[in-house]
């Protein structure tokens, strides 16, 4: 009898839980794998370079990057620019000298400017700031099971559109099934072929976005390499650790035990 009565709930459980997936929302987040996902995942230094190739000639002109520095393209983990592309690629920003009064060519240490056009935010952190997998209704579940995915959201974005536009209020919003609402202010940014790769890599809007969003990824967490390693050298010592006190245990406890054995 109870066999049954649990297996009614665990089924009626399981239908409410994929009923209320279903009802959640219309948005749909696709599940890139990007090369970072998993306790051992890194970044691939090859995809973060045409990444900021996609950022530089596309999102650059409205969306700024306001919490990175230059410097840090030439960091390990990173793109790891050489330090003299890191040097060229900053002068090609102007950024405004409080020191001059005036604006000069950006250098290594400089930051990235902020966003140009005042609706558009800024990028530096959007990678964490936004989740792509939710529910069933919030409770999170699926982020335990695939991570976060802020990168998985922005890479669905910018292929998310469906080519329908509105006009409200004056501006115009474009239909988006990746975006929480379904209409965006942000016009299309990518097409095929819109970015000409250096290395020949493809370039069609669904590689540009993964590539733009494992840039955003690195920008918004750079050490999350050094993150994951420590990680994972403190379980091995804290294994360790584990084993050295089960052994301790188990000498101190003895001299009793065998005690006990003998009444
Ligand atoms: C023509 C200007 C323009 C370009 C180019 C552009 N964006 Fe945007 N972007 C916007 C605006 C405006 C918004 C705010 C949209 C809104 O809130 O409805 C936005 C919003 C966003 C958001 C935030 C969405 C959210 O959840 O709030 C992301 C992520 C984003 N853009 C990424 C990119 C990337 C990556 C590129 C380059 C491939 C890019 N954008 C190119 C104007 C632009």
């Amino acid at each position: 009898m109870i066999k049954i009565i649990n297996i009614a709930l665990i089924f009626s459980l399981g239908l409410t839980a994929s009923l209320f997936a279903a009802g959640a929302s219309k948005q749909h987040i696709e599940d890139f794998s990007f090369s970072f996902e998993g306790p051992f995942g890194t970044f691939d230094q090859n995809q973060l370079q045409r990444g900021l190739q996609v950022y530089t000639e596309v999102c650059s002109s409205c969306h700024g990057l306001e919490h990175v520095a230059f410097r840090t393209l030439g960091d390990p983990g990173g793109p790891m620019l050489e330090a003299s592309q890191v040097k060229a690629y900053a002068k090609q920003f102007d950024i405004f000298d409080v020191d001059l009064d005036d604006t000069r060519p950006a250098i290594p240490s400089d930051k990235f400017p902020k966003s140009a056009i005042e609706n558009a935010p800024d990028l530096s952190l959007m990678a964490k700031a936004r989740a792509g997998f939710h529910g069933p209704y919030g409770l999170g579940i699926n982020q335990i099971v695939k991570g976060m995915g802020g990168a998985e959201y922005i890479a669905s974005l910018l292929i998310g559109y469906t080519g329908k536009e509105k006009e409200e209020a004056g501006a115009i919003l474009y239909e988006n099934t990746a975006f929480p609402g379904g209409w965006i202010a942000m016009p299309p940014p990518l097409e095929d072929g819109i970015v000409e790769y250096r290395d020949g890599h493809s370039n069609t809007a669904h590689h540009l976005s993964e590539d733009v969003s494992a840039f955003l990824m690195w920008t918004a967490e750079p050490k999350m390499m050094a993150r994951k390693t420590m990680g994972f050298v403190a379980v091995i010592l804290l294994s360790l650790l584990a084993f050295l006190l089960y052994l301790t245990n188990k000498k101190l406890w003895a001299p009793i035990k065998r005690k006990d054995y003998k009444t």
